[in-house]
């Protein structure tokens, strides 16, 4: 796993605190951190780390220091910070899309307050890196000629974008955002974007699936976009600039005949419209500031997804949902 993201346990001198570490990427985070020997600390709402064992061993899970807590309440989060005086900061807390939807004063708490909660408590204990995810969802918010559909989660997201600025301009503290797009991979098992993955696990435990969208995604390798966070915060950076994130651009189509030559009997298809989030955004900017973060070719991504759903049905950890 590591050997492809190339990470420096030299550049950590001190722990890397994860929110929202118990999600589908903050699983891999953790997953490269504790593979690299790079202290790690989580938050999440709860002790909940059925995605984190998917991609770590238990030996290795002791070593990561879990905090409880709510990353909407300030007070939680100051108290994190200051138990934990992390080096760097990997800020994924949020809710995604249909859940902004269903509760948008939850989404408005956890996504928008929270973030100004990481920030102000980086403000105060003085830590220069800070990595946040934003979402292609933003683009929504902006109107900027990507027809975008527009959804609170959007708004919120690009919201934070800005709370980013203003927390560089004002008080210096730095930030990278990324926006990264629709993420597959192991442990991703909710959110609009999570259907390609649900296809792949499908696959492998030989049931049917439709993916409700069709034409061009990005497909996005959870590991390739956990370590772009952590090279993100390897070193201190400037400004609060913030990178699209895309991956490999091609039709679910693709993804499924790639699929179907490891599975020849899957019974999987795409319908619907395609997906009205830009799809097709370049990664070069996020390159050219980061540096090698590894990328995961398509065949060899959907092919590890693919394996690694067959080794966890057999061993009883994952079952596709009825
Ligand atoms: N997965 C994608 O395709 C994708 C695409 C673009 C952006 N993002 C963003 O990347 C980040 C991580 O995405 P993911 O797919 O891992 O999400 P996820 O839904 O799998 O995980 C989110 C985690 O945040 C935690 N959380 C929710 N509310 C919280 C609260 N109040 N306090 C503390 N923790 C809380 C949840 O318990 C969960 O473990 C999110 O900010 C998401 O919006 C994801």
């Amino acid at each position: 796993m590591n050997e492809r993201y190339s990470i420096d346990r030299a550049s950590f001198p001190g722990p890397v605190l994860v929110t929202g570490a118990g999600g589908c990427i903050g699983s891999w985070v953790l997953a490269l951190l504790v593979r690299a020997g790079v202290p790690a600390c989580a938050l999440d709402l709860s002790e909940d780390k059925r995605r984190p064992r998917l991609l770590i061993a238990e030996s290795d899970l002791e070593k990561i220091a879990w905090r409880t807590g709510d990353i909407s309440e300030s007070e939680t989060v100051v108290q994190v910070f200051e138990t934990v005086r992390p080096c760097a900061v990997i800020h994924l807390a949020a809710l995604q899309v249909p859940f902004c939807k269903a509760d948008p004063v939850a989404g408005a708490k956890v996504n928008v307050v929270g973030t100004v909660n990481v920030f102000e408590a980086a403000r105060r204990l003085g830590i220069a890196r800070i990595a946040y995810a934003s979402s292609i969802a933003a683009y929504g918010a902006m109107d900027d000629g990507h027809g975008a559909m527009h959804t609170l989660y959007g708004a919120y997201k690009y919201c934070d974008e800005q709370i980013a600025k203003v927390y560089s301009e004002d008080w210096k503290v730095a930030s990278v955002g990324i926006r990264p797009g629709v993420v597959y991979g192991v442990g991703r098992d909710q959110g609009l974007t999570s259907k390609t993955t649900f296809a792949i696990l499908a696959a492998a435990a030989g049931r049917p699936y439709e993916v409700p969208f069709s034409g061009g995604v990005s497909w996005l390798y959870a590991g390739e976009v956990a370590s772009a966070f952590i090279h993100a915060v390897s070193r201190e950076r400037k400004g609060a600039p913030v990178f699209d994130m895309n991956g490999v651009y091609a039709p679910v189509e693709e993804g499924l005949r790639i699929l179907r030559q490891l599975a020849p009997s899957a019974a999987i298809t795409s319908s619907g419209q395609p997906l009205a989030f830009p799809m097709h955004l370049p990664d070069e900017p996020l390159r050219a500031q980061l540096g090698d973060y590894g990328n995961m070719p398509l065949a060899e991504g959907i092919r590890e997804t693919y394996e690694a759903f067959q080794s966890l049905i057999r061993r009883g950890l994952v079952s596709m949902p009825e």
